[in-house]
């Protein structure tokens, strides 16, 4: 959605961006050129092969590039540590990338052999290998069904916990044969692979993505300049939900009760929600890149602060 970020980021020369979600760094190429030549752009990302990729094919842009590993949930204590106050705009491009799920050895991917990973950072938190051998059949579906939408979600961790008294689960083709035997074949004309919906299940468990959005919604606002934007692009209904009502709550102003006829709360709305209805790859993007089907952007500009209504 590489026209739809720069639509709504509207990134100007001199600016300083920050892409949270660095990624194979497309979109962060394409703020670089549109600040030309003296934007700023601060990359995050918690994955340090996506750094070190990023820190070559940016190299070009000398030291208009600042970055740094991370998640973007601690965007505070970088931006502190980078004596950087408030930002132009921000860029969350939620999920994985098509890198880490072509990296066989990275373990998100239900179609090739590999370590059952998950981990965007390796170096932190637990394996989806270890949550697979730990959790409790309840809580493996309640993993399955929250953030898989997994119709099957319970049959499938009854029949993890059963056979893993056996033999571990430790790669990811091993649980995706268990789930192609236990769950029925899907049908219609968008069948999908029946480890699909655990395959994510296990990569938004496995690496905090709900609580490190909801950290990240509550932090980004703060750190734009007034007109400054934030953009998120997600892929899942459970993130988009909480970036719709995020960006309404935050746009909301008087909240008082109906009743009263003069507001008592001199409650003022901090931001403007740049996009009334989510937008969407287009037919053209989605045929090139099947992946941006699933992909929602919204928006929103930081207001300035009024004074006080109520006084
Ligand atoms: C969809 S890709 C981003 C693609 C990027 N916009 C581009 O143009 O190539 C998501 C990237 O964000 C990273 N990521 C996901 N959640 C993150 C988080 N909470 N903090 C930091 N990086 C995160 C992933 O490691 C992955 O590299």
């Amino acid at each position: 959605m590489a026209d739809e970020v720069l639509r709504f980021l509207e990134p100007q020369r001199g600016g300083i961006y920050l892409d949270g979600t660095l990624g194979g760094a497309g979109h962060a190429r394409l703020i670089l050129e549109a600040t030309y030549p003296d934007g700023v752009l601060i990359g995050m990302d918690h994955d340090a092969a996506a750094l070190a990729a990023a820190k070559s094919s940016l190299a070009v842009f000398g030291d208009r590039v600042i970055l740094r590993q991370g998640n973007f949930s601690d965007m505070d204590a970088h931006l502190d540590f980078l004596e950087i106050d408030l930002l132009d705009g921000i860029l969350l491009d939620l999920g994985v990338s098509s890198h880490q799920l072509d990296s066989a050895e990275r373990g998100f991917s239900f179609r090739e052999e590999g370590p059952l990973d998950m981990r965007m950072n390796p170096a932190t938190g637990v394996s989806a290998a270890t949550v697979v051998a730990e959790a409790e059949a309840g809580e493996l579906k309640r993993i399955f069904r929250e953030y898989g939408e997994e119709r099957w979600a319970g049959k499938i961790a009854r029949a993890i916990v059963m056979d893993r008294e056996q033999t571990p689960f430790l790669t990811t083709l091993q649980l995706a044969d268990l789930i192609s035997r236990v769950v029925p074949a899907s049908k219609g004309p968008q069948r999908i692979h029946p480890a699909t919906r655990v395959f994510q299940a296990l990569r938004i468990h496995v690496n905090g993505e709900l609580e490190s959005l909801r950290a990240g919604l509550d932090t980004a606002w703060k750190r734009l300049k007034t007109g400054g934007r934030l953009v998120v692009i997600s892929f899942h209904s459970l993130e988009d939900r909480m970036v719709k009502q995020t960006f309404r709550a935050l746009a909301t102003g008087c909240i008082c009760p109906r009743r009263l006829a003069v507001c008592a709360c001199g409650h003022q709305p901090e931001v403007r929600v740049l996009t009334r209805k989510a937008v969407r790859a287009t037919e053209d993007e989605i045929n090139i890149n099947p992946r941006s089907r699933s992909a929602v952007l919204r928006a929103m500009e930081k207001l300035p602060v009024k004074g006080n209504q109520n006084v």
